[in-house]
């Protein structure tokens, strides 16, 4: 197999493996995105789609999208339950290979880690080329490692925000770091369980266009 066909088959089992899919919206984005006036939304890395629902809740049209086929069908139906379907778009793609079509006012990479290689900078200054003029690029990357986090590999490196700006390398006369720093935050995990975490957050506007 290759790196994309394992990539796929990994997070497919990871969700597959799921029983019950707890989709919460992530408190960072939450609290970026609740003042903000509704648009598009991206949603990088969707997983069980608490982010995509939140926002379209909030009025946004948002594009979820995800490697793994049985986490957008479930966004899917999820939105189709809540009589979203019209705002809530799920589209499988590998990142890496594939983006979706589009200008957007906001795009949220939450936790966009895998353990496999994902061109992440790429990805992710592809991401930035496809703000609109104003929109927003939020990045939240773990900062730490929960206790039932999937990954518990004790050399892991989560990249700072200074590094992620510095991968996404972005002409300061057309895009503007609003924020980059690294809080703690307390957090549940799915059995229940509690512990602090840290959350590393960059978030990029586009101010111009290039
Ligand atoms: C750590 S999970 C985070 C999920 C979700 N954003 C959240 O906050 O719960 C990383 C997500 O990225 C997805 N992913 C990993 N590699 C990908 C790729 N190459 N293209 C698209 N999605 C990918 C995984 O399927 C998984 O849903």
């Amino acid at each position: 197999m290759d790196s994309t066909a394992d990539a796929e088959a990994f997070w497919e089992r990871h969700y597959r493996a799921r029983r019950a899919w707890d989709a919460r919206v992530n408190p960072v984005l939450a609290e970026i995105a609740a003042p903000l006036n509704s648009g598009a939304a991206l949603d990088l890395g969707c997983g069980a789609g608490g982010d995509a629902v939140w926002l379209a809740r909030r009025g946004w049209h948002v594009t979820a999208v995800d490697i793994s086929t049985t986490a957008v069908e479930r966004v899917r139906e999820r939105a189709r339950e809540l009589g979203l379907a019209g705002r809530v778009a799920a589209e499988q793609h590998d990142l890496a290979t594939s983006f979706p079509a589009g200008g957007f006012d906001l795009v949220s990479a939450q936790y966009f880690h895998s353990p496999f290689p994902l061109l992440r900078g790429q990805v992710l200054r592809t991401a930035a080329r496809a703000l609109r003029p104003g929109g927003l690029l939020l990045i939240v990357d773990h900062g730490s490692t929960a206790p039932w986090s999937w990954n518990q590999d004790p050399g892991i490196h989560f990249p700072t925000p200074a590094e992620v700006a510095a991968e996404l390398d972005l002409d300061a006369a057309h895009w503007s770091v609003l924020r980059a720093d690294m809080p703690r935050r307390p957090a549940t995990g799915p059995a229940g369980e509690t512990a602090t975490v840290i959350d590393n957050i960059l978030l990029v506007q586009r101010t111009g266009t290039e």
